[in-house]
């Protein structure tokens, strides 16, 4: 069995003295047959990550940046580089979160070059996709996130150095979740996505992650799914307990 990826976003949320209150009460709880199943991932803010960087890798949990800058250094006030975040340690960076989509105005090409930026620096793009409900509603869902995908991953060939996050708007801090049925013909529509623009079958090699209120009781029914390769986890991802339920589930 591939291990299923268990992946945190913390948003705006923790102190860096929380942040290691976290760790103080997470790691004890990472016992082996959870780390044989489970990758796990963490994204902090950035004020956490250095902090962060060396107790999660002794704990064998990936640090995650919630975004970046696709160049490289100069005049970019609050910006934050692949190189600064290299140099701190980060292997995954989240890319186009829809809150970086909605909130923040940014758009597929700047997602694009955000993506080919992750993979020249060697880490790993996690680009989120994802359907509003007003998309879903109009029987869009699927061009949406055809649209997202073709223009995230424009002159990118997906392979296993790239993760999908699969996170329908209407589901992200509702308490919404898709159904386990609507999730998985998401994820399966994804995979053909990705075989037409990938070569060699590796398209297969992408994990496809799912998110939008991942909670530790539902997360067993949409882990159980072959489709379904991890999940991406905001609220339930604050409490070192329910986080760690969620990846004792698998
Ligand atoms: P949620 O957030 O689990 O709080 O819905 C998920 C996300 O935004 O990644």
């Amino acid at each position: 069995m591939k291990r299923k990826i268990i992946a945190g976003n913390w948003k705006m949320y923790k102190t860096m003295t929380d942040g290691l209150a976290f760790l103080d009460a997470f790691v004890p709880r990472c016992h082996r047959e959870m780390m044989e199943k489970c990758s796990l991932i963490l994204a902090p803010n950035f004020t956490l990550l250095a902090s962060m960087a060396a107790r999660c890798r002794e704990a064998g949990i990936a640090l995650a940046a919630q975004n970046c800058h696709p160049g490289g250094e100069g005049a970019y006030t609050g910006e934050t580089s692949l190189a600064m975040l290299v140099d701190v340690g980060v292997s995954h960076v989240l890319v186009g979160h829809s809150e970086r989509r909605a909130l923040f105005g940014e758009q597929d090409n700047f997602l694009n070059q955000k993506v080919k930026a992750v993979l020249a620096a060697g880490l790993v793009p996690i680009l989120c996709v994802g359907e509003t409900l007003a998309q879903r509603e109009a029987d869009a869902a699927g061009t949406v996130v055809e649209k997202q995908l073709r223009q995230g991953l424009d002159e990118v060939v997906p392979d296993g150095r790239l993760m999908i996050a699969y996170e329908p708007v209407w589901a992200i801090g509702t308490g919404k979740t898709a159904t386990v049925d609507d999730a998985r013909s998401m994820h399966q529509f994804i995979r053909q996505c990705l075989r037409s623009l990938a070569v060699d079958g590796k398209g297969e090699d992408v994990p496809i992650l799912y998110g939008g209120s991942v909670k530790p009781a539902n997360a067993p029914g949409l882990l159980a799914e072959d489709e379904i390769n991890g999940v991406l986890v905001g609220g339930a991802s604050l409490n070192p307990e329910d986080f760690a339920r969620i990846a004792e589930s698998v």
